[in-house]
């Protein structure tokens, strides 16, 4: 027990619920004692000398002394590699059988080994196993060194086979991602563990790893920008170096990684080119993000605890009374009959179905939590059905793994089997017939308290793996991607017309295919502000692009500035939702005085007129991975100022936010990509690149448009109109505009638009000529 685990034990002690979590702590320590192999001896092991090698599509197969490496590269130009005979599948992230092998590349002789050359890469491999990927022109983006396993020798039964990959990249190079990191964006030298993980109560920029994580890293330097994909779903931990460059004197220390797994096949994949290149090659492998209704991307509302319907309908009147927009209700354990999941406290929610119809005629809809574990109560539909169906994780001697969560004594679907998937996703039924319309998934890395220890499942615990079988080291971090899927497939065989709309706390590499996420418990505090942009531009950067903090932080109760500067902050990004913990202060726009009130009502009401732009945003992301929140350096990677900022960010092409993210500031430095940028409230135009300082009271936080964009607002009517921001005087500008069936799944509509200068005005037309059919803004400085 460590000091942390100490400090936690003795919290709980006092309480019932404390007491379960220390039982449900030593039984899986006690079952971890008992049935997960002990690593015995074990030898160690390096590729070894070349001996040959044979050419495939793709690329082929080197062979070494003791291994081989198989390197593929598909067309796209996304390039993999498998050491020890792995292949592409199978695989949690993939989507659909992977992308076909480019016949045009293929391994061929190099001076210090063989190399595949490709459009975009060329792939060098040395005779000791090193592999080095390049630009065409020849620059070293990644170079990982020879692996080393370790081979677990005599009869460890089920021991796995650990590994250690290092790799280098140009001293310059910046790294981002690894799911969602409290201390991103740019994620400092040090070290992420590859293990989701509930912090457990809320979490600051300190704490590591969070709920999501993923062997995924967008990695930007002078040579050019790649995405690496280790594809194992065991423990591990990532430890970054920084680069030094020599000041010009030839001697440069590399950016250096080194991961250590704790199982699994040692392979990976990596994507060059631009970040939107990227992006789009690996939502092609790992599929595109899922596109959220309309009404997904209005304001949202969330209390743990609003307990009862009278307050619900409170709430909802606070805002129509007061004038605000509000789109969805969320309702949290509090809804639950003793927080069993797939049912209703029928004492305080008498009538959801007929409240859900109430609110919807006013535009609000409702969204239900949804928590994986399931009260091990006989009598209990799900327990009874889950236990029929055999669908519950079982330990190496056949006997259900109890855990404790909100209910008390649960256990706990396996979703890595096919079957209990479908059981799981059939029980969305009941949450339809309630009348919600949209599901929330919460405490799926997954979690049991634990008064000490790891606050999940014993790591022997057994689990299908589509039928391959394994334990737990090798599903933990699936456990919530399986459960979005079994919650996706479930919505969508229950209501075939509509796109289901799902978010999931915790999830790995491809859990876009089927929703968005949100960054949890953040706590509230200056530090929990900035940790919340960090998750969702990291997010944003392994594929999720639809997220958003708990708009005023989980914890406490925020200041009436802190409030507001969240608010202002949430208005802008694509989940935006007021959320707090049960006993937290209150969330309402009207809860912390007038002059909050006012302002809040402005973002409220920009968020109503970008929501145009927001749905074209969220097709751009649909169709090509380009997520809606970007960083600065998203257009301009070679920028090395640009990537160092996460204090601001791209929203979409055409707009730049500098969010308030500091107390007691009036006015912020921005600093500017290139190009020519108008403060959207004052129209001045500024030079990028450079910095600039803005006003940034307390009514407004400083966005930017940048010049020539073209971008779909609603008007004052609600009508779609365009707002175009004048191109530099004898250049042409243009946008895109995505309109969509709202909830179903109808083909968009895409229009494109140019403008341009004519005789001294700015003029909008569609891409090919002709009036642009929505009526025209040009706002900015003509000069
Ligand atoms: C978890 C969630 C939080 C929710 C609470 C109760 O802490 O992260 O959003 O309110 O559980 O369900």
């Amino acid at each position: 027990m460590d000091a942390r685990d100490l400090l936690r034990s003795v919290r709980m002690a006092g309480s019932a619920s404390g007491r379960l979590a220390a039982r449900s702590a030593w039984r899986r320590q006690r079952i971890d004692t008992r049935d997960l192999p002990r690593h015995g001896p074990e030898r160690a092991r390096v590729p070894g000398a070349a001996l040959d090698a044979d050419p495939a599509p793709g690329g082929g197969t080197v062979r070494f002394s003791r291994s081989t490496l198989r390197i593929r590269v598909a067309v796209g130009g996304a390039v993999f590699c498998g050491w020890d005979g792995a292949g592409p599948e199978p695989s949690y992230a993939l989507a659909g059988d992977g992308p076909a092998a480019d016949a045009r590349a293929v391994l061929e002789p190099d001076k210090d080994g063989w190399r595949v050359v490709s459009e975009r890469v060329t792939v060098l491999v040395s005779r000791q196993g090193a592999v080095e990927i390049r630009t065409p022109g020849g620059l070293l983006l990644r170079r990982e060194l020879p692996p080393r396993w370790w081979d677990p020798t005599g009869q460890a039964d089920g021991c796995a086979t650990r590994w250690v990959q290092r790799s280098e990249t140009p001293a310059d190079a910046r790294v981002y991602g690894l799911g969602g990191r409290a201390a991103g964006p740019r994620l400092p030298a040090g070290g992420y563990r590859l293990w989701n993980t509930d912090p457990g109560g809320s979490f600051v920029p300190g704490d590591d790893p969070l709920y999501i994580t993923m062997p995924v890293q967008l990695v930007v330097a002078d040579a050019g920008c790649h995405l690496v994909f280790h594809d194992s779903t065991w423990d591990g931990q990532v430890t970054l170096r920084d680069g030094q460059e020599g000041a010009g004197s030839g001697h440069d220390r590399p950016g250096g990684c080194e991961l250590r797994m704790a199982g699994g096949p040692l392979r990976y994949w990596v994507i060059a080119g631009t970040p939107a290149r990227i992006l789009s090659g690996w939502t092609a492998l790992t599929g595109r993000p899922a596109l959220p209704p309309r009404w997904a991307l209005g304001h949202q509302h969330s209390r743990w605890g609003f307990g009862s319907e009278a307050e619900v309908r409170r709430v909802a009147a606070g805002y129509r009374e007061r004038g605000l927009p509000l789109s969805v209700l969320h309702l949290d354990i509090d809804h639950l009959d003793g927080n069993r999941v797939f049912t209703v406290d029928r004492r305080n929610f008498p009538d959801l179905p007929g409240m859900a119809r109430e609110l919807a005629e006013q535009g609000v809809r409702l969204v239900s939590i949804v928590d994986p574990a399931v009260k091990a109560e006989p009598g209990l539909a799900a327990y009874d059905g889950g236990t029929a169906a055999d669908a519950f994780v079982r330990d190496a001697h056949g006997g259900q793994v109890r855990g404790v969560v909100w209910p008390g004594e649960t256990v706990f679907p396996d979703f890595t089997d096919p079957r209990a998937r479908a059981w799981w996703g059939g029980l969305y039924a009941e949450r339809l017939a309630q009348g919600f319309a949209g599901v929330w998934h919460d405490m799926n890395e997954p979690v049991s308290f634990a008064a000490f220890g790891d606050a999940t499942l014993p790591r022997s615990a057994r689990h299908a793996l589509e039928g391959r079988g394994g334990d737990h080291r090798e599903a933990h971090n699936v456990y919530a991607l399986t459960m979005a899927r079994a919650g996706y497939e479930g919505l969508l065989r229950l209501q075939p017309e509509q796109r289901p709309f799902l978010f999931s706390r915790s999830g790995w590499a491809g859990m876009q295919r089927y929703g968005g996420s949100w960054s949890g418990d953040v706590a509230t505090g200056w530090e929990g502000l900035r940790a919340s942009l960090a998750l969702v531009l990291g997010l944003g950067l392994c594929g999720v692009p639809y997220s958003g903090p708990d708009v005023g932080g989980f914890t406490g109760t925020p200041s009436p500035e802190l409030y507001l500067r969240w608010f202002q902050l949430g208005a802008y990004l694509p989940f935006f939702r007021t959320h707090s913990a049960i006993g937290a202060g209150r969330r309402e726009p009207w809860e912390f005085g007038e002059e909050v009130l006012a302002h809040a009502r402005a973002a409220l009401a920009e968020r109503v007129r970008l929501l145009p732009y927001l749905e074209t945003l969220s097709h751009i992301a649909r169709g090509t991975g380009a997520p809606y929140v970007r960083p600065l350096w998203w257009s301009s990677p070679g920028d090395r100022a640009l990537r160092e900022c996460g204090d601001a960010f791209l929203l979409g092409d055409a707009l730049l936010v500098a969010p308030v993210l500091e107390p007691g500031v009036v006015s912020r430095t921005v600093r500017l990509p290139r190009g020519r940028w108008y403060d959207t409230v004052t129209g001045a135009a500024y030079g990028g690149r450079g910095q600039v300082v803005l006003d940034a009271s307390p009514g407004r936080i400083p966005v930017l448009a940048k010049a020539g964009s073209v971008l779909p607002v609603a008007g004052a009517d609600g009508a779609v109109e365009l707002e175009a921001w004048a191109p530099r005087q004898g250049r042409t500008g243009s946008g895109v505009v995505f309109s969509g069936d709202p909830e179903g799944w109808g083909a968009p509509r895409m229009e494109r638009f140019v403008s341009r200068w004519v005789d001294g005005e700015v003029v909008v037309e569609r891409d090919g000529g002709g009036a642009p059919g929505y009526r025209v803004r040009v706002r900015g400085d003509a000069s």
